[in-house]
């Protein structure tokens, strides 16, 4: 990761560290996830690193990050605007280029809009698309799997049911934006199914 992204990284570490469980580790891996795409899809990276990196930081301006439920529509409104104002404050003081930075912060102002019906843009534009993407698959991953099926008072088979009923945020068209994001899927759903199977094994007494 290049230096002006460590940069925007450091800044927008505490208030992750101040907010959900997850958070810090939803960001690692989403790093390490957009530095793949950017090569392979040939995707802009001044664009998708930092919306990467600063989308969530709203979330910590919650009254109580922690417990929340981010499924809640209100909750998921006032996280992009906090998220965008936050941004805003961080890409200015690492002097990120004006123009890069408008888009950045629109994007997050808006990054959960498919929850409102809004999915269009996510077809049109490949930067929000992908990065809908990869926001979506964290839950499919062992960390995001664990933190998630806490807040959506699920065990560990309906949560596994869940993530094979749902598809992708974007019904109909086009689900995934590219191959890579919709084998990834796959690959993680027969993880999380491994890991199941291992579990009831070691239970039966
Ligand atoms: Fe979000
Ligand atoms: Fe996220």
């Amino acid at each position: 990761m290049n230096s002006l992204y460590q940069k925007i990284w450091s800044e927008a570490k505490p208030y992750y560290l101040t907010s959900r469980p997850m958070d810090v580790k939803h960001i690692e891996w989403f790093i390490e996830m957009v530095e793949t795409i950017c090569q392979i899809e040939k995707l802009d990276e001044s664009l998708l690193m930092p919306l990467a990196i600063l989308h969530d930081v709203g979330y910590a301006t919650l009254t109580n990050p922690k417990t929340a439920n981010y499924y809640d529509k209100d909750i998921r409104r006032a996280h992009m605007k906090a998220g965008a104002e936050i941004a805003e404050k961080i890409l200015k003081q690492v002097k990120y280029p004006d123009d890069k930075s408008k888009k950045i912060i629109e994007y997050i102002g808006i990054h959960d809009n498919w929850a409102f019906g809004e999915v269009d843009m996510y077809l049109q534009d490949n930067i929000l698309g992908t990065f809908k993407d990869f926001d979506y698959l964290w839950i499919y991953t062992k960390i995001g799997f664990d933190a998630i099926k806490i807040v959506l008072k699920k065990n560990d088979l309906q949560m596994l049911q869940h993530l094979k009923d749902e598809v992708s945020p974007i019904h109909g068209k086009k689900p995934f934006s590219s191959n890579y994001t919709k084998e990834l899927r796959e690959s993680y759903l027969k993880e999380r199914e491994k890991d199941l199977h291992i579990t009831f094994k070691k239970n039966i007494p």
